[in-house]
């Protein structure tokens, strides 16, 4: 009995060493499953993050544009915003996005905390305040009471709201992709196109950019190394945050996690499909012109890394209080 607990705890020093020695030589890591600290703030997040209340419509939420049905994306070129709108960039997933360096195609925003307060009272986007979301929020009482268990106290503030948003947020990983299963050690979980396509990935450099665990949002590149990027977008990245000449078309690089979900692609939401975006990439990144073949190895890759999407049950939200004011769909 002694002997046999002593083996099997022997072979599972030994999986976990063989584990870590498989992913340490590669560029990218397997996503470990979220932990959350604080489960009732998570919740809180989750309802704030599914009401349609902090518009000005009371239309539109975070998850209008951030689809968790769809890869936390709205799989749209460009988002509609308040009064059907035309926003002037690509909606990137939420999924992982604790992972990245900064938030925004520009980064203009340093977290997640400072990142949510930002839709809320952007006219093109949910077009709401910052004051009426918190008289919103403690016009309900059982939003109040939610606020006063997870903060210890119902004095709702737009700080209070940021930092449970952000906190679901962090729940929002996609572990266990078929990708980070063979990362792990298990070496049926790809099969040879696919590990085809890893070379290709690694072996002409794409890991230059899109590296470490969210296969990308590690840093800001240049869109269009090689060769000028031709768009229709007046988007000019990065040069907005920094002032600088050298960041005209600047981007934060995608995550390529789940990007078999996220389509379109490109900050413009220019390239509808995966072999289209890649591409792209090949030529405008790296002077590369893949062949179909290539590309199509590449593009198999890339969709193994679709992971374990978030799973839980909808929110149910509070009613409107005769206090809550109106929303204003059509104002
Ligand atoms: C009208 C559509 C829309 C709504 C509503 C919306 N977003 Fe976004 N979101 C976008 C777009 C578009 C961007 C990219 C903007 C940019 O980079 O300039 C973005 C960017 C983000 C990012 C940055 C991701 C990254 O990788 O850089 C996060 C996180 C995010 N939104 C969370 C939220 C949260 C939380 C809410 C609700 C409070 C919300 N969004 C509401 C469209 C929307
Ligand atoms: C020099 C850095 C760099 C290299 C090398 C690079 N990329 Fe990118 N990649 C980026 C940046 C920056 C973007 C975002 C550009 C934009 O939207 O304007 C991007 C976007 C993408 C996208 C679209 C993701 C999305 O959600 O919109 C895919 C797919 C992609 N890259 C795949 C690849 C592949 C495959 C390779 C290798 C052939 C590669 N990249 C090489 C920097 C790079």
């Amino acid at each position: 009995m002694i002997l046999r607990t002593l083996i099997v705890s022997l072979l599972s020093i030994g999986a976990v060493a063989a584990s870590t020695t498989t992913s340490a030589n590669e560029p990218i890591q397997p996503i470990k499953a979220a932990a959350p600290k604080n489960i009732g703030m998570v919740e809180l997040g989750k309802m704030l993050f599914f009401d349609p209340r902090l518009s000005k419509s009371g239309f539109i939420s975070c998850n209008s544009c951030h689809n968790l049905s769809m890869g936390g994306t709205d799989n749209i070129k460009t988002s509609i915003g308040h009064k059907w709108q035309q926003g002037p960039i690509n909606a990137p997933t939420v999924l992982n996005s604790s992972m990245m360096l900064a938030q925004f195609w520009d980064g203009r925003a340093k977290d997640l905390k400072e990142q949510a307060g930002g839709p809320i009272a952007n006219p093109g986007e949910m077009a709401f305040t910052h004051e009426l979301t918190v008289d919103v929020l403690r016009s309900m009482p059982q939003y109040r009471a939610r606020f006063k268990q997870v903060f210890g106290s119902d004095q709702v503030n737009i700080g209070m709201v940021t930092d449970a948003i952000a906190a679901f947020e962090e729940t929002l990983v996609t572990p266990d992709s078929r990708f980070d299963k063979w990362l792990k050690g298990d070496k049926k979980a790809l099969n040879q196109t696919e590990l085809d396509g890893y070379k290709l990935f690694k072996d002409n450099g794409c890991t230059s950019c899109h590296y470490g665990t969210a296969v990308g949002g590690t840093s800001f590149q240049k869109m269009g190394v090689r060769e000028p990027y031709k768009t229709s977008s007046k988007e000019e990245g990065r040069i907005g945050v920094t002032g600088k000449a050298a960041d005209r078309f600047v981007f934060k690089v995608p995550t390529l996690r789940n990007v078999e979900l996220t389509y379109p692609y490109f900050h413009d939401g220019a390239a509808e499909t995966l072999e289209e975006a890649v591409d792209v990439m090949g030529r405008i990144q790296l002077g590369r012109d893949f062949s179909k073949e290539e590309n199509a190895k590449i593009v198999a890759f890339l969709k193994t890394l679709t992971g374990k999407q978030p799973d839980f049950k909808l929110p149910i939200l509070p009613p409107s209080t005769n206090e809550t004011p109106r929303p204003k769909p059509f104002g």
